[in-house]
């Protein structure tokens, strides 16, 4: 197929669908026309306590940015997600659990759901946590999650869920910049047949912080013998079991605090991005059912973990504000067979899939004999998300997975934007194979050049937007003048993506990737600082440098250059060690999958690291290095070629 060519939209598909062509263009146009008309209007789908009657109070110009929505409603996220849905469905599967090991199951229904976080909000507010407190979750795909989640909320506690394959000391760093009251963690978890000594992390995360953290609660998971701090730590089971199953909802204002969530910048640590309740929640709630086209009975899978944005807007709160059934695994597509996904999607009828490249790239590479074993003919909506989808996979996704019927919502966002941005409508826009296609509602992407001047028409530019919308965050943790820096000094009077991309002759947009100092394994984000540092702190490293390089199954690997102190050897011994430590420090997703000595990095006079130069060398792309005027040393670079040259 090549690339580029249009895939109609199935008239029977357009027929039933929320939204179709002509639905688009007449609502896209009054949405960026009269964004306030637009906005109130969708703010019916929450329950508010107090109805909001000043919806659009936004300014992206330079000195006087601000963002508030809703800004005199108030409202309680878990009512929304729960109470609500009671009366129709309280005996319905609200989680359909599948654990790693095969066979293990549970269902949720909405009534339990709503019961469990109840009596957890009651035994949080015993503690003392209450509005406004931060608490960590550092758990596994199991449904305590979402009962940690929805508990915090209930008493408008703010959540920060932090990815279980996370290190100890990235969770350090997580619970000490939000000054954590509580913790919330589990014995271990399980993954591909492998355990995750959660507990022991925790333990020694909390060991490493002169912060402290007054209580840890603990899910029995695996019913493992973990170590036990009497007065601070305290089981799940045992705590939700002596609470009260009636909490009464804490009314909070629509810019409250929802939930904070960290993600890697260009820069220093990770930025703990806050997103509050009211625009979140209506933005959320709405695009999730119009990008996935849900009604009811569909049963959603996000494949996402817990920790990153993907899964709190579109696994967990999107569909449970529409009293959506979602499935949640634990375990990976891998294990103990390259079928497993397609199993679960077999048993439990799941009819939205929603996952990253990365897997359907390392998955299609198994030939589709693991995929014929099982029935599909459930499924009727596949999104992808995270990443550029190449259009191979895309094909691929289309019409193996999907059995050539399925559209593909490839849906472009980021932690920042809280929900989607971009996004083909299934029922409305036909698709291109790769290409994240039209704006949502309410979004004004714009292309800039470097100096700023709009790219008008097709061509390719940095991906900003010129106006609010009500899901974005808010600010950055206890630094908000990084937050107006990051996001809105690069191009005054934008909010600016970190992507570059095209835009073609049909106005669809094409995403191509970072243009800062991030890169995208896996559909994740790392800063090249961030690994730097980790790099940087093993005691045989004199220097490093890290940079993105073309991966097939990853998209982006990550390829590291390092300069040794004098009395260390570059042996393999040393290189293995590096990796294993940068893997201790962040996390597996961290995982160097190149690491070459260099004698020295190539610098300009001041000193700065031309990493242009070197994301070209591991590219294999030893030609047009551009200005090399600059370079204060140009025979290092001729040393790296050599050395790159040599290895492959
Ligand atoms: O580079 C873009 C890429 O992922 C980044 C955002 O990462 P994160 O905050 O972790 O959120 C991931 C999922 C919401 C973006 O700056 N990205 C995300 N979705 C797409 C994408 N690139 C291309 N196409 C997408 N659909």
């Amino acid at each position: 197929m090549a690339d580029g060519t249009l895939i109609p939209v199935a008239a029977d598909f357009a027929a039933q669908a929320h939204v179709d062509a002509a639905g688009y263009e007449r609502l896209y146009r009054s949405s960026v026309e009269d964004p306030e008309g637009f906005w109130r209007e969708q703010a019916r789908a929450i329950d508010w306590i107090r109805q909001p009657t000043l919806i659009k109070e936004t300014s992206f110009s330079a000195g006087d940015v601000h963002i508030r929505w809703f800004s005199d409603g108030t409202l309680n996220a878990s009512v929304n997600c729960l109470d609500r849905h009671l009366p129709a469905k309280a005996d319905k599967p609200a989680i359909l659990w599948e654990g790693d090991e095969p066979g293990e199951s549970r269902t949720v229904t909405w009534r339990e759901l709503h019961d469990r976080v109840n009596r957890l909000a009651n035994a949080l507010k015993g503690f003392g946590v209450g509005k406004g407190d931060f608490v960590t979750i550092y758990l596994p795909v199991i449904p305590e999650v979402l009962v940690a989640m929805l508990a915090c909320v209930r008493i408008g506690a703010v959540h920060s869920v932090v990815f279980s394959g996370f290190s100890a000391e990235s969770l350090a760093g997580r619970v000490a910049d939000c000054r954590a009251k509580l913790l919330i963690t589990a014995d271990e978890g399980h993954r591909g047949g492998r355990v995750l000594p959660l507990k022991r992390q925790a333990d020694a995360a909390l060991a490493g912080i002169s912060h402290q953290v007054d209580h840890v609660v603990v899910v029995r998971r695996s019913g493992a013998d973990v170590s036990f701090t009497p007065g601070r730590d305290h089981w799940y089971d045992e705590i939700v079991e002596a609470a009260d199953p009636v909490c009464p909802p804490e009314e909070v204002g629509a810019e409250d605090p929802l939930f904070v969530l960290y993600t890697s910048g260009s820069t220093g640590k990770p930025k703990g991005l806050v997103h509050t309740t009211g625009g979140y929640l209506v933005h959320v709630a709405t695009s999730w059912k119009n990008i996935f086209d849900y009604h009811d009975g569909d049963i959603h899978w996000c494949t996402a973990d817990v920790g990153w944005v993907t899964a709190h807007s579109y696994k967990i709160y999107g569909p449970m504000l529409n009293g959506a059934t979602i499935v949640m695994f634990e375990g990976v597509p891998t294990w103990p067979d390259h079928s497993r996904w397609w199993s679960i999607i077999e048993k439990l009828k799941v009819s939205i899939f929603y996952t990253a490249p990365t897997a359907i790239r390392s998955l299609m590479r198994d030939g589709e004999a693991p995929v014929r074993k099982h029935d599909l003919s459930s499924l009727r909506v596949l999104g992808s998300v995270g990443e550029p989808i190449n259009p191979d996979a895309w094909t691929w996704y289309h019409r193996v997975i999907g059995g050539g019927r399925c559209p593909i919502v490839d849906n472009y966002w980021q932690t920042e934007t809280g929900a989607v941005m971009l996004v083909p409508l299934p029922g409305a826009t036909p698709l291109k194979p790769g290409a994240a296609a039209k704006p949502y509602f309410g979004i004004r992407p714009v292309l800039l050049d470097a100096g700023g001047k709009p790219v008008e028409g097709t061509g390719t530019g940095n991906l900003c937007f010129a106006e609010s919308w009500p899901a974005q965050a808010r600010t950055i943790l206890h630094d908000h003048e990084r937050f107006l820096n990051t996001y809105f000094s690069p191009y005054p009077g934008h909010f600016f993506s970190g992507d570059g991309a095209k835009r073609d002759e049909d106005g669809y947009y094409w995403i191509a990737g970072r243009v800062d100092d991030v890169i995208n394994v896996s559909g994740h984000r790392l800063g090249t600082v961030e690994l730097e540092s980790a790099i940087g702190s093993h005691p045989a490293v004199a220097e490093s440098a890290v940079v993105g390089f073309p991966h097939e199954i990853k998209g982006q690997g990550v390829f590291a250059y390092v300069t040794l102190k004098a009395d260390f050897e570059e042996t393999e011994a040393l290189r293995q060690e590096i990796v294993d430590w940068v893997r201790r420090r962040i996390g597996p997703i961290a995982t160097p999958d190149v690491i070459q000595w260099a004698a020295a990095l190539p610098k300009n006079r001041a000193g700065k690291i031309l990493r242009r130069i070197l994301s070209k060398i591991a590219a294999n792309d030893f030609a047009n290095f551009g200005d090399v005027t600059t370079l204060a040393e140009p025979e290092v670079v001729n040393d790296i070629v050599e050395r790159r040259r040599h290895a492959i």
